[in-house]
């Protein structure tokens, strides 16, 4: 399972880079605009810097939602850097575009995914990710993880190509259930990778060992 991290911190993509876990970074308009980063110049500049910082992949979100402007946008963000991957929204226009950007050998993440029509349409147009949003589905009383089995379950009855990228995780414990399901890549919050680190057992045996060693020296 490759690990994103889903932030445009800057700082926080480093440490979890260093941790040497990381696959990639996926960023969206609201993030960006979280971090203070704004104006288009800013904007792709502070794409390259991520890329500078992990080794994989690094989503970058077009604005536009009509097929020329994603077109436009979308070019313009993979000549930047070869570790982008252009983020377009499932809609319409971005089903043709993903399309469009596949035959050229640009590779996409259809982003704004939440149901198994959608995830199969974006595989289809020969998207390179697919990201359903879990968080956000589970926040209105429907089962995120659900989701991930089922477009599991249909990509592999087609051995679909496109790489489920289970998105807007907000726990460890997602993180560890999308593993169970077979998710090729999560992205979360530098929380949810730094918490499965944790368990108090680890803690407290550690602390043993330590206080042993200094008892025998
Ligand atoms: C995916 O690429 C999105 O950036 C992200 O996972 C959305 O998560 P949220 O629901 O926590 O905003």
């Amino acid at each position: 399972m490759k690990f994103f991290i889903d932030t445009a911190n800057l700082a926080q993509i480093k440490e979890a880079q260093e941790l040497g876990v990381l696959d990639g970074v996926t960023t969206n308009p609201s993030l960006m605009a979280k971090e203070g980063i704004t104006g288009r110049n800013n904007i792709l500049k502070h794409y390259v810097d991520i890329c500078n910082i992990v080794d994989g992949d690094v989503s970058a979100e077009v604005i536009s939602t009509d097929l020329k402007g994603m077109i436009k946008e979308g070019e313009e963000l993979a000549e930047l850097h070869e570790q982008i991957v252009v983020k377009v929204p499932m809609i319409k226009d971005g089903i043709k575009a993903i399309k469009y950007f596949s035959d050229k050998g640009i590779r996409t993440n259809c982003t704004l995914v939440f149901s198994c029509g959608q995830a199969l349409l974006a595989a289809k147009a020969g998207a390179s990710y697919v990201s359903p949003f879990i968080g956000r589905l589970d926040d209105i009383s429907t089962d995120g993880l659900n989701l991930i089995s089922e477009i599991r379950h249909i990509y592999d009855n087609y051995e679909f190509q496109t790489q489920i990228l289970a998105a807007s995780i907000r726990h460890t414990m997602h993180v560890i259930d999308c593993a169970k399901i077979g998710a090729d890549v999560m992205t979360g919050p530098l929380s949810a990778i730094e918490g499965l680190l944790k368990h108090p057992l680890t803690d407290s045996g550690l602390a043993k060992f330590l206080e042993d060693y200094q008892k025998g020296n």
